[in-house]
């Protein structure tokens, strides 16, 4: 993934022009604001999970839903742009992979999944607005199927380059175990992951060591 150029977001401009806009105006020559290549802890994490039903909320341009759909998991993948979600749609299409991805746009600050499914994901579900990540994720628990998986994936430092990194008033990036605490999960799930992950990457040029944090839980059968 492309990291996001963090100039502080203006209070009169609303969350979706926001995203919109860095959506229209950061693509490269592929058309595309991020590389378009699943995220390396995400694929991960996946891997040797059995594939079945997957909810990704805030997919961007698509490529973890993607990989998630070639892998065999029928997906819906949920974003507040309609630009990504442009992006996204015509790679499915590229790739054969239309009919294993519904996208779905939606603000997931009123959103409500309206059923369960056996993998649910959110990679640097981040965002530079007052954002209830926390609301949002707690929303996410209650839609993983009984056996089914939990992925969240963030930066648990701020990316070099980012502008954040000696910033002050950057607000603070949640740990994994405050990740896990503020899912307020019943006694009976399992952690499978709780851990912060070093994943290299080249950033302006640079090669650079960014940090994930990692938390994937697991809802029991009965
Ligand atoms: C940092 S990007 C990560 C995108 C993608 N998951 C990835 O790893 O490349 C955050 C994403 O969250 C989406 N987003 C931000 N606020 C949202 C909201 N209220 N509802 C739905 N999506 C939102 C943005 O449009 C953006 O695609």
């Amino acid at each position: 993934m492309k990291e996001m150029h963090h100039d502080h977001a203006r209070a009169d401009v609303d969350a979706f022009d926001f995203w919109e806009n860095r959506y229209r105006t950061g693509r490269g020559d592929d058309g595309r604001m991020w590389s378009g290549r699943v995220n390396a802890t995400v694929a991960a994490q996946v891997t040797g999970l059995t594939p079945g039903s997957a909810l990704e909320l805030g997919c961007g341009e698509g490529a973890d839903a993607l990989w998630l759909a070639g892998h065999g998991w029928k997906v819906t993948a949920v974003d507040l742009s309609t630009a990504a979600l442009e992006v996204a749609a015509l790679h499915a299409t590229r790739e054969g992979l239309a009919d294993r991805v519904t996208w779905q746009r939606a603000d997931l600050t009123t959103w409500h999944p309206t059923q369960e499914y056996d993998l649910v994901t959110s990679a640097f579900l981040h965002s530079p607005f007052e954002f209830p990540r926390e609301a949002i994720l707690r929303r996410a628990v209650a839609a993983v199927a009984p056996g089914g998986r939990l992925l969240v994936v963030g930066h648990a430092a701020s990316p070099p380059g980012s502008g954040h990194e000696h910033d002050p008033d950057a607000p603070p990036l949640p740990t994994p175990a405050e990740v896990l605490a503020s899912l307020d999960l019943g006694e009976d799930w399992i952690v499978e992951s709780n851990t912060t992950v070093q994943r290299d990457a080249a950033r302006g040029g640079h090669d650079v060591t960014l940090l994930d944090a990692v938390v994937r839980v697991r809802r029991p059968m009965h």
